[in-house]
């Protein structure tokens, strides 16, 4: 039996259009091991917003209820060009419950179950999802459980990635994020020195808080010494990046660069020996990735997806990951939320303006039956 419901869908003209709607959908029958969830919340991620909004210009855009149609700049528009034309489905993940099932066995055991789920549909108030990507969150509320996929999953991935490459530390250059916070727990229960960069004094306190003992505000005056020093007491030569964008990445090599060559027994013109490894994981600066080479030859850049990092570790070192989430949702996997918003909501140019900041603390969560 089909169901219907409302669905949000973005989609990108080539004249540069971008028309954001909610509209009314029927959804199939769920087959197989798929499962069809009553979505309950969703977060807006940053790597939602990358398909939401964009570049568009929202202060200009037209605002009606349920829907919003602006204008996509250049180049972003025509760096856009796979989409053009398409009406895409938003929101990566949530939780909601299952309310019909598929006649595979795995579906049929989540009926009637709250599940934190992947559809890629999420702002809507109902999901077609795979069974064997739910997550039962039991007695957790769907709030606890909307974002337990795709930053708890990203922060273990980079606690995994270092130890795996035999690290004892990493660094981190946006600290107070969600997936900030969450790395930071995960490194002081699994022992690894963190050295987080953060941009404001509030995040210094923020992340003090949590008990994160090397946290560097990258506003300061002395931020490079005081990189240095954090990078030299933890020997943090491995770190993430989701900035992407400006000298983030190149003032740490920098600096591990030059902590490096403290080390050293005797002088080279080719710098160091030391391994740099940074991994650039998001775009919140979309402009270019500025590098100045001033640190030796021994360095790697490389991008960073959670998906790809999950296929390359195999089922059984998710299923662990997956359950030391389930088992610590609302400890150190919790994420927390300014608004709560429906689908209607979300579109106001009050709410868009405000969530695509994607400022420390000032993420949204839509209820599509709120
Ligand atoms: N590659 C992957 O598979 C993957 C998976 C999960 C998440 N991610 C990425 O992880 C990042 C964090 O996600 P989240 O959900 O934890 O974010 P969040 O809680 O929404 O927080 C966003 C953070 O980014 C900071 N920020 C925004 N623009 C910035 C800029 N230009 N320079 C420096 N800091 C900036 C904000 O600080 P202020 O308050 O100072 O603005 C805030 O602390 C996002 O970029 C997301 O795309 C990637």
């Amino acid at each position: 039996m089909s169901t219907t419901g409302k669905q949000l869908f973005t989609t990108l003209e080539s004249n540069g259009t971008l028309t954001v709607a909610i509209e009314d959908v029927t959804f199939p029958a769920p087959t197989g091991n798929q499962v069809l969830v009553k979505m309950e919340a969703a977060p807006i991620n940053p790597s939602d917003l990358a398909i939401l909004v964009g570049a568009a210009d929202l202060e200009n855009a037209e605002y009606s209820p349920g829907k919003y149609v602006a204008t996509m700049p250049e180049p972003f528009n025509s760096g856009s060009k796979a989409r053009h034309g398409l009406k895409l489905p938003a929101g990566n993940e949530g939780a909601g419950t299952v309310v019909a099932v598929g006649d595979g066995d795995k579906a049929k055991a989540l009926m009637g179950q709250r599940v934190a789920c992947v559809p890629g549909n999420a702002y809507s108030q109902y999901s077609i999802a795979d069974a064997g990507m739910c997550l039962p969150l039991g007695d957790h509320t769907a709030e606890d459980g909307a974002s337990a996929f795709v930053n708890p999953m990203t922060a273990l991935g980079f606690a995994e990635n270092a130890k795996a490459d035999g690290q004892s530390a990493l660094l981190h250059t946006v600290g107070a994020s969600n997936l900030g916070q969450m790395l930071t727990r995960i490194c002081q229960e699994d022992g690894l020195g963190l050295v987080n960069l953060v941009r404001k004094n509030d995040q210094v306190e923020l992340l003090k808080k949590l008990g994160s003992t090397h946290v560097v505000n990258t506003s300061d005056d002395d931020f490079m010494t005081q990189l240095k020093a954090a990078i030299d007491e933890t020997d943090a030569f491995y770190g993430f990046d989701p900035i992407g964008g400006g000298k983030t990445v190149d003032s740490v090599f920098k600096a591990m660069e030059q902590v490096a060559v403290t080390k050293m027994d005797e002088y080279s013109r080719y710098g160091s020996n030391q391994q740099k490894r940074m991994f650039i994981y998001g775009r919140l600066d979309t402009g270019a990735t500025i590098l100045s080479p001033s640190f030796g030859f021994g360095w790697t850049l490389s991008g960073w997806l959670l998906f790809p990092f999950l296929q390359s570790v195999g089922g059984e070192t998710v299923g662990r990951m997956r359950k030391r989430v389930l088992e610590n949702l609302t400890t150190t996997f919790s994420s927390s939320y300014k608004k709560r918003v429906d689908l209607e909501e979300m579109l106001t140019k009050e709410a868009v303006m405000d969530y695509r900041a994607m400022k420390t603390g000032e993420k949204y969560l839509v209820m599509p039956w709120k």
